[in-house]
């Protein structure tokens, strides 16, 4: 069973496990990872640096192609939990779900621990575990199933997860080893019952000449709070709070003072079409955060219609609202039907929700600490913002048809004709993968491969541009993928149909070649995103017509 893995072209591969069942699949280079008796490899880890794929799965973490580590549960929180009534054999056990570089030499994981989350360091030198756990509570989830994010940001953990056993308290938190929890309020205008998908910071601080400060933005599906609604309207969110944030001093006491929330639109509003369901997020940074665009897949709650939609958004559009956007507020109306309305009164200095700036360090506010208790009072009970934030384009960049995409990634590539495109990939709940590619602001899905042979969910995709690779973690292991298939067109005819910006048709050799494998000539390569094939050299190209 255990074979050795074939060499990938180029920086080649980490999935070069010796102690693993490792399966080859040496057409299309598709390496799978999974140890006897271990699951859901959920929470997966790049560290470029290290030169390491981190995997957090059930009691075991792994860095490929090295070493494991078992954390395992003992026999007292086991009890425990099997006492509440959990079942032993799912639910008591140690799904690894954080797993977040802490410096050169350790990492900070955190597992469910049995309902009882606890974190630890672990030590790369000899990967062990430090074995002084600390208490896990508002970093990881209790509960393996229930929907969480997590992002390290120098040196503080930020979580979005739920801070009691059953699970009905949701909780944005930060984690410092030198400061108390900060936290959102228990509230169902701040978070009703989220489900988060993402988090990630954007270093506004660095390129701002108001000293604004850096932003964590966190995105979920949550219950709405503002619609009048037969049964749960599911609503997409972004929200966001700020890095220097360090609570009130009176009101909203080790809470946060800059939590504020919008609604994310992925909409056909010609069809009066709404996807309201977000599964998955990915920040491409760009130099400057003004270049940055967020993309999101979604669904619709009402998922017989079965459809996915890829909506991005300007991360300037997205400022735009927090800095700017109205405020909704409480009403009730008649018969106790509370929904919410837009704001009207006037709102107090400092705008209440904002970081602190220049300005409001003129006026001898340098922390949160000294915000007025008006404007923290006002936060508090306003935390929605009226003005939602629209995709670019006024709707989706993709939509299709018959899938559910869980995941995505996005890559930023330079093609031959030296235009940037935007390289999408998606995965789904059947273990395909999606390649599209936005050309002229119209999306092609390029590309679509059966990642996982079972054809289970894809729990996590990461990408390495290093090794330009893809990590699939799924329930039952880990897959790594190139980036591109190009070996796979025989002719250039089919080469440069693919209209793939990483493949084009190498003269020389007379095949379809990956242009960041091939060394530097471009005269003898062919390429052409909107598939025109007629520079091949019989000149037949055009004739032979295929749909992407
Ligand atoms: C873990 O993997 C098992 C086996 O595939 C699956 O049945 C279960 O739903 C997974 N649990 C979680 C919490 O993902
Ligand atoms: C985002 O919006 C700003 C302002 O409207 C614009 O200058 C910028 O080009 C947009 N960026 C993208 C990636 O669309
Ligand atoms: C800020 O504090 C300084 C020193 O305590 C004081 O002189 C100044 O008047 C204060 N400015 C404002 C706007 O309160
Ligand atoms: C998508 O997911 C929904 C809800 O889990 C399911 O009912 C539906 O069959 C799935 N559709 C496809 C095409 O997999």
């Amino acid at each position: 069973m255990l074979k050795r893995f074939v060499k990938l072209r180029g920086t080649g591969a980490w999935l070069r496990i010796i102690f693993g069942f490792v399966i080859a699949n040496n057409l299309f280079h598709i390496t799978n990872f999974s140890e006897p008796d271990i699951f859901n490899y959920s929470t997966l880890l790049l560290s470029e640096k290290k030169d390491a794929l981190y995997v957090g799965a059930r009691e075991a973490i792994f860095e490929l192609s090295k070493k494991n580590v078992q954390w395992t549960v003992a026999q007292h929180p086991m009890m425990m939990c099997t006492l509440k009534g959990k079942s032993k054999e799912r639910d008591c056990l140690n799904y690894i779900r954080v797993l977040q570089v802490v410096d050169d030499e350790r990492l900070y994981v955190c597992g469910t621990h049995a309902f009882q989350p606890q974190c630890d360091y672990l030590n790369l030198a000899d990967f062990s575990l430090d074995g002084r756990p600390e208490d896990g509570r508002g970093k990881c989830s209790f509960d393996p199933s229930q929907s969480f994010t997590t992002v390290m940001v120098d040196g503080e953990l930020y979580s979005g997860t739920a801070y009691n056993f059953l699970g009905s308290e949701p909780i944005i938190s930060r984690y410092s080893p030198s400061q108390s929890l900060l936290r959102t309020e228990y509230s169902t205008s701040w978070l009703n019952e989220p489900s988060f998908v993402f988090a990630d910071v954007i270093r506004e601080g660095t390129n701002r000449v108001d000293g604004d400060d850096d932003k964590i933005y966190y995105f979920f599906t949550e219950v709405s709070v503002e619609y009048e609604f037969f049964g749960k309207l599911l609503i997409p969110r972004v929200a966001r709070v700020c890095k220097g944030d360090l609570g009130g001093q009176r009101t909203l006491q080790k809470k946060w003072t800059s939590f504020l929330k919008a609604k994310l639109v992925c909409s056909m509003p010609e069809l009066n079409f709404v996807f309201n369901v977000v599964h998955d997020v990915f920040i491409l940074k760009g130099a400057d955060w003004r270049d940055t665009v967020i993309y999101g897949v979604f669904t619709s709650q009402w998922g017989n219609v079965g459809l996915s939609a890829v909506c991005a958004y300007n991360m300037t559009a997205v400022e735009e609202v927090f800095s700017k956007g109205k405020y909704m507020q409480k009403a009730t109306v008649e018969q106790s039907h509370t929904k919410w309305v837009r704001y009207n009164g006037i709102t107090p200095s400092p705008r209440p929700g904002a970081c602190i700036n220049n300005l409001m360090r003129q006026q001898n506010i340098s922390s949160s600490l000294h915000l007025p208790d008006k404007t923290l009072q006002f936060v508090k009970d306003h935390p929605l913002l009226e003005d939602p934030v629209l995709p670019i384009g006024n709707g989706p960049r993709l939509i299709t048809k018959d899938v559910n995409y869980t995941q995505i990634v996005v890559e930023r590539v330079r093609a031959l004709d030296q235009n940037i495109y935007d390289v999408i990939f998606t995965g789904t709940d059947k273990g395909v993968l999606h390649k599209s590619v936005v050309f002229e602001g119209e999306v092609h899905i390029v590309e679509e491969i059966q990642l996982l042979k079972n054809s289970e969910s894809i729990k996590n995709l990461l990408l390495s541009s290093e090794t330009r690779s893809l990590y699939a973690g799924s329930d039952s292991g880990v897959v790594q993928s190139p980036t591109a298939f190009c070996g796979r067109y025989l002719s250039c005819d089919d080469c440069v149909l693919a209209r793939d910006p990483y493949c084009a048709w190498d003269l020389h050799t007379a095949a379809c070649v990956n242009i960041f494998d091939a060394p530097s000539k471009p005269n003898g390569l062919i390429q052409s995103l909107n598939g025109d094939a007629d520079k091949c050299p019989s000149g037949k190209g055009s004739t032979c017509s295929r749909t992407t």
